[in-house]
This record gives structure tokens, C-alpha cells and sequence, in this order.
């Protein structure tokens, strides 16, 4: 028998190739983004994991050090991890990698911006809402077959316009085919984020 993947996780099979790898953010859990990941493709598999780390019993993907401030090598570490864990999770229920989308809110976002960055094997596609620059890599990635959509919120208390541009700029640096959006919203989630991101989705070939 296979050994169960290490994170708490739900797995959706899907009827197509694609998987989403759903990454909730803080205080959320495995079961958070499931009805997004179905609105934003209704036949997709879908992979959610729980993120490990608890900030005043709040899951999380990686520790921080104060709102924004984040620990790096902590990061690096549970990047890797959960990259290690995805790689497990596409064996142990039998997905393709080759057509895997990451989907990340907030803290989700942040490390599937950190996974882009630091394992390039892992995602070719992203759609990250409310993305900060997770870490500033001391050799940039090959991005040229990659494509991300992000989607921030022009009255984000949270995530600032220069997090947005900065995080762009620097996928972008490593070639990435890059698209930002910016909605009419905070750092929460509206149905306008969900239906831009499901038609740019829906657009890729
Ligand atoms: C983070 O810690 O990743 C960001 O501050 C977003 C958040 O989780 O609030």
C-alpha cells in the first residue's frame, strides 16, 4: 500500500486532465476553497491540502514573523515540503502533475507564489488572489512556460498596489506570462474576483 500523503488534505477526483491545488489562507483549512475550485472549473480534480503551521490555533502555510513579515527560512522549508507533498498526493490518487493549476488566497497564495519561485517543477499555471512577494530568490527560476493571473483588490488593507506590481514584476523577471487584475474590493473575495479568474481560466488553451 502506498504511504498516505503528510498533509491533512481532501482530494476531489475530476472528469478532465487538470487538477487544482487549492491553498487557503490563514485561519482557513482543507475545505475552504472547494466550492471556488468548482466554480472555477467544474470538471478539474481538485487537491486541498491543510496548511501545517498554527498561529493562535489559525492553520497557516509557513510561520510569519508580523503581518507581512515573514519567516524565510521557514518558508523555504515548507515550500519544499508541500511541493514533496504534491508530487506524493499525484501517486498515492493516481493525477497528472503535467496539468496542475495553483489556486491560492491570501497566505495560500503566498506560498504558491514561493512555489513558482523556488520549485518551478510543480505549477506551469497559478491564480493567485491577494499575492504579496512571498521571498526574493538568490537565483531567479525559468518561467517562460508559465502563465499567472493575479488578482488583488484596490482597497486591500493588507496586501499594498506595490506587493501586486512588485510580485508581477519579479515572475515576470524569471519570464513569466503574467496578468494582474485589479477588483473593485478589500483584501476579502468577490464573485467579480471568481468570474475574472474563472474566464481567464477558461481562455487558456
Ligand atoms: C501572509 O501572512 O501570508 C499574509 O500576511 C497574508 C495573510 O495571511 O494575512
Amino acid at each position: 500500500m502506498k504511504p498516505q500523503p503528510d498533509f491533512i488534505h481532501e482530494f476531489i477526483p475530476g472528469s478532465s486532465s487538470r487538477t487544482l491545488l487549492l491553498l487557503h489562507g490563514t485561519g482557513g483549512n482543507e475545505r475552504d476553497l472547494i466550492p471556488l475550485g468548482r466554480e472555477l472549473d467544474s470538471n478539474a480534480a481538485l487537491l486541498s491540502p491543510r496548511g501545517k503551521i498554527l498561529e493562535n490555533g489559525m492553520p497557516r502555510f509557513f510561520r510569519r514573523l508580523a503581518e507581512g513579515v515573514f519567516d524565510l527560512e521557514d518558508l523555504k522549508f515548507r515550500t519544499n515540503e508541500l511541493a514533496n507533498f504534491v508530487t506524493a498526493a499525484a501517486e498515492y490518487h493516481g493525477f497528472s502533475l503535467d496539468n496542475l493549476v495553483g489556486v491560492g488566497y491570501s497566505n495560500g497564495a503566498n506560498i504558491a507564489a514561493s512555489l513558482l519561485l523556488l520549485r518551478p517543477e510543480i505549477l506551469h499555471t497559478a491564480i493567485l488572489f491577494r499575492a504579496m512577494v512571498p521571498l526574493i530568490p538568490s537565483r531567479l527560476p525559468d518561467l517562460s512556460s508559465v502563465r499567472v493571473w493575479i488578482g488583488a483588490g484596490d482597497q486591500d488593507s493588507i496586501v499594498p498596489a506595490s506587493e501586486t506590481t512588485g510580485l508581477s514584476e519579479l515572475l515576470r523577471g524569471a519570464g513569466a506570462d503574467v496578468t494582474i487584475r485589479f477588483a473593485n474590493a478589500g483584501h476579502g473575495l468577490t464573485n467579480d474576483d471568481l468570474v475574472a479568474a474563472h474566464d481567464w481560466l477558461r481562455s487558456l488553451l
